[in-house]
């Protein structure tokens, strides 16, 4: 979609522990607020008619952080789930996961498998939680998906990684969001965010409101995508 609302946004939701520190309070805190904020987009993103929002909830590099802060922010993952049920089923929302699901711990999986076939004949909104997601984990295990389907390696096409990737039929994301000041996009959606818009913010996610998402849009809406082609 060239202009109007995009139909896939990708956010790294970033600075909650800045956003903690900032106020004294443990880094839990700052993810406790990063999920109401959260909570708010995924609201606004849902009323502006947004098709599909991807949500970096916690990468595979995040496992390197204290055993209590992945354990807090993957019980979080849980309590959003639980508490979301009414709003998504209220909403059509369907809730879809991105990431490498085989080693998230056994509760996690039981909920986010429960949400996924409790939510999937909703028409809504569908809003992928990236949990333990990496863009080149993703193309790793596509690989994979490939050789153990058999095919012949030299016959590989684009088509083909995307087809072996999570979530084959989503489309590409339209643009990518980062909150918090960072230039990079940390592995997030590294084959699928090859055309996506870039828009960074300075504010701290659980900062984030419904009028930063719309900023965030009517910015998309003056960019000019050409896809590596020139202008008509
Ligand atoms: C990055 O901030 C944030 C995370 C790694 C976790 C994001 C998780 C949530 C917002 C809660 C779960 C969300 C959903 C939708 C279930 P940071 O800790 O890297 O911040 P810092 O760079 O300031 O330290």
């Amino acid at each position: 979609m060239e202009k109007g609302i995009p139909a896939h946004i990708g956010i790294i939701m970033d600075g909650n522990g800045r956003w903690a520190q900032q106020r004294g309070l443990v880094r839990t805190q700052g993810h406790l607020e990063g999920l109401k904020a959260a909570k708010r987009i995924v609201k606004a993103a849902s009323v502006l008619g947004i098709k599909y929002l991807t949500l970096y909830a916690f990468s595979t590099e995040n496992w390197k952080r204290t055993a209590e802060e992945v354990g807090f922010i993957l019980g979080l993952v849980k309590q959003y789930l639980r508490a979301e049920f009414d709003f998504s089923r209220q909403n059509k929302i369907r809730v879809r996961h991105a990431g490498d699901f085989s080693v998230l711990p056994p509760d996690i999986q039981k909920e986010i498998s429960d949400s996924i076939a409790n939510t999937a004949d909703f028409d809504g909104m569908q809003v992928i939680l990236a949990i333990n997601y990496g863009g080149r984990d993703e193309i790793v295990r596509a690989l994979k998906k490939f050789a153990l389907a058999n095919q012949e390696a030299d016959k590989i096409s684009e088509n083909d990684i995307s087809s072996y990737l999570d979530n084959p039929d989503i489309p590409d994301p339209d643009m990518i969001i980062r909150s918090a000041g960072e230039y990079r996009t940390s592995n997030f959606l590294l084959w699928e965010g090859a055309y996506s818009e870039l828009y960074f913010s300075d504010k701290l996610w659980p900062d984030w409101d419904k009028e930063d998402l719309e900023t965030a849009i009517l910015d998309f809406q003056k960019r000019d995508r050409r896809y590596g082609g020139v202008k008509a």
